[in-house]
């Protein structure tokens, strides 16, 4: 398994393809000696953590990762999302807003299975990092997820009132409600009822 370009980075992990297949490989930052590193999860090994989340995760919760999700010594393997147009999907952020019916509809689900699991997961919907969005067909765009890392209260014991449930639930309500506000369109809102 030899490691290719490198095709995105996260605050803590590069991610590199893997030659001749449609395998990407993640594989921690190396370290270098400055503040924004001494942020927490740094030194913990986040690809296992990521595998340990994975594999606890609800069969219907498993739909929206990428296939073949892996460890394979240090490095977390999964496959590379691609488009109907045979090319490689970009994440959401490089995409930008989605104007796809089913697309929110598939959000929603996600939404839904994280509060009925209690699954914590605030960094699904981020900044749009973590979201690919693959264009199944013309008319149906699929969210994958390609980050279920979780930090909790052992990286943030401080902040008290996460350990309560119905905080959790509200700080999951927020993330996705600033996921909508940047890359929902208006025309899929929902209005409100007069
Ligand atoms: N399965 C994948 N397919 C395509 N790109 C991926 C995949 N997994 C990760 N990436 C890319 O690598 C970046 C960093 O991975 P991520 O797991 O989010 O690292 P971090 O823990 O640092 O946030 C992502 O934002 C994305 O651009
Ligand atoms: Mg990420």
């Amino acid at each position: 398994m030899k490691t290719g370009e490198l095709i995105g980075s996260g605050k803590y992990r590069n991610c590199f393809s893997i030659e001749g297949s449609h395998l990407c490989a993640k594989k921690k930052r190396p370290f270098h000696f400055k503040l924004k590193n001494l942020r927490p999860g740094f030194f913990r090994d986040l690809n296992k953590e990521e595998f340990h989340v994975y594999s606890n995760l609800p069969p219907k919760l498993k739909e929206f990762f990428p296939p073949n999700y892996q460890i394979v010594g240090e490095l977390l393997i999964s496959e590379r999302p691609r488009d109907y147009s045979g090319e490689y999907s970009k994440i959401i952020q490089e995409h930008g807003p989605v104007e796809n019916a089913s697309f929110w509809e598939d959000i929603d689900t996600i939404f839904h299975l994280l509060i009925e699991h209690k699954i914590w997961l605030f960094d699904v919907f981020n900044k749009g990092t973590n979201i690919i969005v693959q264009k199944v067909s013309e008319n149906v765009f699929r969210p994958v997820i390609i980050d279920c890392k979780k930090f909790g209260l052992k990286s943030y014991p401080l902040q008290i009132h996460l350990w309560l449930e119905s905080e959790r639930r509200k700080k999951l309500i927020r993330r996705l409600s600033y996921f909508h506000q940047r890359f929902k369109p208006d025309s899929l809102m929902v209005k409100p009822k007069k």
